[in-house]
């Protein structure tokens, strides 16, 4: 067999299938648009989950397309395996073909069948199907129409053999094709079949016959159409076509491994199979993860954000095994993005970011990756000194969590550390404590509480992009929670989408006016019923006539709200566009919030915008709301679209057959569903108020536009002119004037506290001589030596001195006189009746008199709290008593 690369094969494969007339279909973001269900784009059918579902119909029955994958977290999570098989990878390349009710089983197996013996040539007898158990009709056609033999069909059970994305959604019974790599591959047991773990017998492709809708509840709903939806790994197909020991070593990742090897001075062919290991995790990781940050994915604590960072991390553990210098994964991330750019153009253009985050989060990592090891030695040791009987080398549950929670170490990481050891974690422990943890600071789970009608087989035809005021009939009514849902089949009203607030406004029917409480979309994802929430009672109060179906109903839009939005969306476009412009074609759109009062708007990019960059996008949007430009909408397929290079916003589904299209001519294109400015000019005017970190290589800019924009001009001209009044300034010096006040204001400061210092010294002679004593108790006497009858003592009341100018006094009376002092601050305002306090005795007569005793008799007795050494304390109190001085004396010569 000649060798065939990687690209070769990816193009036969589509081609083939492009020739049975399947259309080619590009392969989607790594973030799945709009899909809760999903943490990743895990398959190729992800993109026609709503094609299988019977929700969404396209142009085409048939397609084919080589699709990103990522595996590493949710259902169908590889990495744990990824460097100790032959054939698990993170990221992946998944080559597949699709039938949206049009050809079934027979055909499914034919175009696999014909693909893998003819176009590759791979020999039919290492070819093994597998059908699920109970799949008759799978096993004939294998076996009657593809004439192989009944010995090497397999039949598996669910686990290996029923297809499903997630816990809801499509699935079905599949067909599994594995090829057999020869005896030397595998693990020498006598049941070594298709589906054995061993890397004797490999799955590389895998036909799903879609049938059903798997619900909440677990409960098996049958599809109204059929459908084909096949996986054939493209690694995987290579490994076996170039003939290599793993998926590792194929053209496309032996390119990495041997940077790898360059980076580290490390020798992957003569590396023990441990290190071998870290080479391929290494390659693995440095695909999955740059590839996820050039998709918009960016490190976090939750969400797909965690497991990105738990793959850097893991990472980083792997490559510290090669190399002491913690820039290899980024070296890596610099090789596989030169190499790929041809077959990922997102890397070339979202280069800067990919190399920032990986940077960023490496080195946050890097000490407590050291740290945390040393700590987990001493776990380890622990663990293993206490194993005994049913307590098994098992590191506990809570010293996973202290790893987490203290060094950032996913549980993940720790099992692996563990398991070169020969421990096991208590992953369950872990989650106790984890959840232990929730509880403490009082995080609740989100409870979902949305009230779900269902509507079948309606749509709302929206026309609020050319009306704000429309009368139309109702099409559907219910009454839910005391309060009523409706739906008309036109409406003006938008809801939330985009990152576009909903409207607001009124509905007028049966003569009642009523307000628009909340608005949502149902049904068919592209055509929904726009449904509106009302009360019970209308804006008057009175109780709500019966609404019944084809009763007339008039929608009146908030005006001034949707038209201050309105700007405030075409900003955001402009803003975009002027972000691209001046910062980079990198820059993409992370998320957005547009509403009447402002906008706000997050993009990738690796550092903050200097306050030049910032006034050059604002000046090229004012610019161009200058030039009043008009708006220009227009619809198209996703494809046409994405070829003329609209952008389009990862998170956002798009209806492939018919985009909305926005252009400022000349300036902006993407794809929008939302309302948007007529012409550029009616902005009026763009400010950017904010610009901040979101997360690492995420930034956010909020602004405003429109009359809020001049609001803040002119608030913002006020100030100053308020403060050129004050400082005696013009505005363009107001700002020295300022500094200058300061500078003054701090040199004053100064001076006063010198001049205190000066006046303290000068009074001290004076407070000296007021010192009087106090004369001991007998035991008191003994205990402080025959030559002691007395302690000299002062009280002295004082007004606007600090803690350290009562301390200083202290000292000074000290060196004057030694002995016992009480200084009280009062506040110089006589409303205030809070004083402090502070009580110094010299260490001569620190055997008679203990402070910390005296502290307890002034709390009892006068409400006075504070604290400190037997020679020193301090506190305060609320109201002074006018005897203190006299009752501390009595008290002192009692109990000293
Ligand atoms: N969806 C199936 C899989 O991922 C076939 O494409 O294996």
């Amino acid at each position: 067999m000649s060798f065939m690369d990687s690209f070769k094969i990816r193009e036969k494969f589509l081609s083939f299938f492009k020739k049975n007339d399947h259309t080619i279909v590009p392969s989607s973001s790594l973030i799945p648009a709009q899909d809760p269900t999903l943490l990743f784009t895990n398959a190729g059918m992800n993109q026609f989950k709503d094609c299988f579902l019977g929700k969404e119909k396209r142009s085409y029955i048939r397609a084919t397309s080589s699709q990103k994958c990522v595996r590493a977290g949710g259902k169908h999570n590889d990495l744990d395996q990824v460097g100790f098989t032959a054939r698990h990878l993170t990221f992946f390349e998944m080559l597949g073909n699709f039938s949206f009710g049009d050809y079934f089983k027979k055909e499914a197996i034919e175009y696999a069948w014909e693909f893998l013996t003819k176009e590759l040539n791979l020999d039919p007898e290492k070819l093994y199907p597998s059908v699920y158990k109970k799949d008759e009709d799978a096993y004939a056609i294998w076996r009657d129409d593809i004439k192989i033999p009944e010995k090497r069909i397999t039949k598996l059970g669910e686990a290996d053999n029923f297809w499903q994305m997630g816990d809801t959604g499509p699935c079905g019974p599949c067909s599994e094709i594995y090829f057999d790599r020869g005896q030397q591959y595998g693990c020498g047991s006598k049941e070594c079949a298709p589906g054995c773990e061993c890397d004797r017998f490999v799955e590389i492709w895998n036909l799903v016959f879609m049938q059903y809708d798997r619900q909440l509840d677990g409960e098996l709903k049958p599809l109204e159409q059929t459908g084909v939806d096949t996986g054939l790994g493209l690694e995987r197909l290579c490994m076996i076509m170039q003939n290599k020991e793993n998926v590792f070593n194929i053209d496309q990742l032996q390119f990495l491994i041997d940077e790898a090897q360059k980076f580290s001075g490390k020798n992957y062919a003569k590396s023990s199979e441990k290190l071998q290991a870290s080479f391929h995790v290494l390659a693995d990781h440095v695909r999955a993860s740059s590839l996820l940050i050039a998709d918009g994915c960016s490190p976090s604590n939750d969400g797909r954000g965690y497991v990105l960072r738990k793959i850097i991390r893991r990472a980083a553990l792997f490559a510290q095994k090669l190399s002491d210098d913690n820039k290899l994964l980024v070296n890596l991330a610099y090789s596989f993005i030169k190499h790929m750019g041809a077959v990922y153009p997102e890397l070339e253009k979202s280069k800067t970011l990919i190399i920032s985050v990986l940077e960023s989060e490496i080195q946050k990592f890097a000490i407590n990756l050291v740290n945390g090891q040393n700590i987990l030695e001493k776990y380890i040791a622990q663990a293993k000194k206490e194993s005994s009987g049913e307590k098994k080398n098992i590191l506990s549950g809570e010293h996973v969590f202290k790893l987490y929670d203290t060094y950032g170490f996913p549980p993940e990481l720790t099992g692996l550390l563990c398991q070169e050891q020969g421990l096991e974690i208590d992953t369950s422990g872990f989650e106790q404590e984890m959840a232990k943890q929730k509880k403490l600071s009082g995080k609740k789970m989100k409870e979902t509480q949305a009230e779900e009608i269902i509507v079948k087989d309606l749509s709302t035809e929206f026309i609020g992009y050319d009306t704000l005021e429309n009368e139309s009939s109702v099409q559907f009514v219910t009454n839910l929670n005391d309060h009523i849902w409706l739906s008309t089949q036109e409406s003006p009203f938008y809801v939330e989408s985009g990152g576009q607030v909903g409207d607001t406004g009124y509905i007028i029917v049966n003569d009642q006016k009523f307000s628009v409480l909340e608005l949502k979309k149902a049904g068919d994802t592209f055509a929904p019923a726009i449904l509106v929430k009302i009360a019970n009672k209308t804006v008057d109060n009175q109780d709500a006539k019966a609404i019944k179906l084809g009763d007339s109903v008039k929608s009146i839009v908030d005006k001034d709200k949707r038209l201050s939005t309105v700007k405030n969306h075409t900003a955001t476009h402009m803003l975009q566009a002027a972000l691209t412009k001046i910062l980079g074609p990198q820059v993409k759109q992370a998320g957005s919030l547009v509403n009447d009062h402002y906008f706000r708007f997050d993009f990738t990019h690796h550092k903050a915008l200097t306050q030049k960059e910032i006034e050059q996008v604002e000046t090229l949007v004012n610019q161009k709301i200058q030039e009043n430009i008009e708006l220009k909408i227009d619809n198209k397929t996703l494809d046409e679209a994405q070829k003329e290079g609209v952008l389009a916003f990862f998170g956002e589904k798009y209806n492939p057959e018919q985009v909305r299209i926005v252009r400022i001519p000349g300036f902006s294109k993407e794809l929008c569903g939302g309302t948007h400015a007529t012409s550029t000019g009616t902005i009026g005017c763009f400010k950017i108020i904010s610009e901040t970190a979101l997360a690492t290589g995420t930034r956010r800019v909020t602004g405003v536009s429109g009359l809020q924009a001049i609001k803040l001009f002119q608030n913002s001209f006020s100030m100053i002119k308020c403060l050129c009044e004050q400082f005696k300034a013009k505005p363009e010096k107001v700002f020295d004037a300022v500094c200058k006040q300061q500078e003054s204001y701090q040199e004053a400061l100064s001076a006063v506290k010198r001049l205190k210092r000066q006046l303290t010294h000068a009074r001290i002679g004076q407070w000296a001589e007021q010192i009087t004593p106090i004369n001991l108790s007998e035991e008191a006497c003994k205990i402080a030596g025959e030559s002691v009858s007395s302690i000299p003592f002062l009280y002295l009341v004082l007004e606007d001195s600090s803690s350290d100018d009562m301390r200083s006094i202290c000292q000074e009376l000290e060196r004057v006189k030694p002995g016992f002092y009480v200084l009280i601050n009062k506040s110089q305002d006589k409303a205030n009746k809070r004083f402090a306090f502070m009580g110094y005795v010299s260490k001569q007569y620190a055997n008679i008199l203990n402070l910390k005793e005296f502290s307890l008799f002034l709390k009892e007795n006068f409400g006075i709290k504070g604290g400190g050494s037997p020679l020193f304390i301090q506190g305060g109190g609320t109201e002074l008593c006018p005897k203190l001085n006299e009752e501390i004396v009595r008290w002192v010569s009692k109990n000293a």
